[in-house]
């Protein structure tokens, strides 16, 4: 059984884009995931093919209609169907890699990308979208947020990477940044790799790489060091998948 993710966006054409090259572009050759991007626009029932209108209460910019969306994912997901509705928007609750772990764990995944302001909030309560952030800036829709969300979704699928590279996600479990990595020359423009990683002293080395890690994430992300990142994912912190559900 393969991991599925469906998008929902006004711009088709931008998918699988850079999803369909390295490694989550050979997970799909292989059938290890699929991707079908719909256009949202498919669902606009008038002459002029409307999506969406002026936001209520006035304001800038316009707001995707409800009965187009919800249209749009009845038509692109069959009843029964078990998959999370994510919604790509700078409002969402930030992107971590325990819902991504969730959501990789998953039959796969629909992303809805807004555009223009926004999607009227009626649609996205009465589905139970997930609104998700991929970080503090504004983009100008939801697709590229959509791919970042599946590229980081696919590389942890079963069979996607190998042994190695998947003992590696271990290293973000530990709630720390990455310690820095080093490959030859030893000596490049005078510059020499940190000696203790030339000794072959294996407790040395693991020593030093947990102290450097310690230290660049007290400078670059205290919040990571005092927060948890297997809190506060999901609805209302209730887990995407839980023990008793097929996941
Ligand atoms: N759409 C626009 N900005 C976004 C963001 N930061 N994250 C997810 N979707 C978005």
């Amino acid at each position: 059984m393969s991991w599925n993710a469906t998008v929902l966006t006004l711009f088709p054409g931008m998918f699988p884009g850079p999803l369909g090259t390295s490694l989550a572009g050979r997970a799909m050759d292989r059938g290890l995931w699929s991707l079908e991007a719909r256009d949202i626009r498919e669902a606009a029932t008038d002459r002029h093919r409307t999506v969406d209108d002026t936001p209520f209460g006035g304001g800038a910019g316009m707001v995707l209609r409800p009965d187009v969306v919800d249209a749009a994912i009845a038509a692109a997901v069959p009843e029964g169907d078990q998959r999370p509705l994510v919604f790509l928007t700078p409002r969402g609750v930030p992107l971590r890699q325990s819902l991504v772990r969730q959501l990789a764990a998953g039959p796969g995944v629909v992303a809805l990308c807004g555009r223009y302001e926004g999607v009227d909030q009626r649609v996205v309560e009465a589905r139970g979208m997930i609104e998700v952030s991929i970080g503090d800036y504004v983009l100008s829709g939801g697709e590229l947020g959509a791919m970042v969300l599946l590229d980081a979704c696919v590389r942890l699928i079963p069979g996607v990477m190998g042994a190695a590279e998947s003992a590696e996600e271990e290293s973000f479990s530990s709630n720390l940044l990455e310690y820095p990595h080093y490959t030859r020359p030893a000596e490049w423009r005078g510059l020499r790799v940190p000696e203790v990683l030339l000794s072959g002293h294996h407790a040395e080395v693991a020593r030093w790489r947990r102290e450097r890690s310690e230290a660049v994430t007290r400078e670059r992300r205290p919040d990571l060091l005092t927060h948890s990142p297997n809190q506060d994912q999901g609805r209302a912190g209730a887990p995407l998948y839980p023990a008793d559900s097929p996941a």
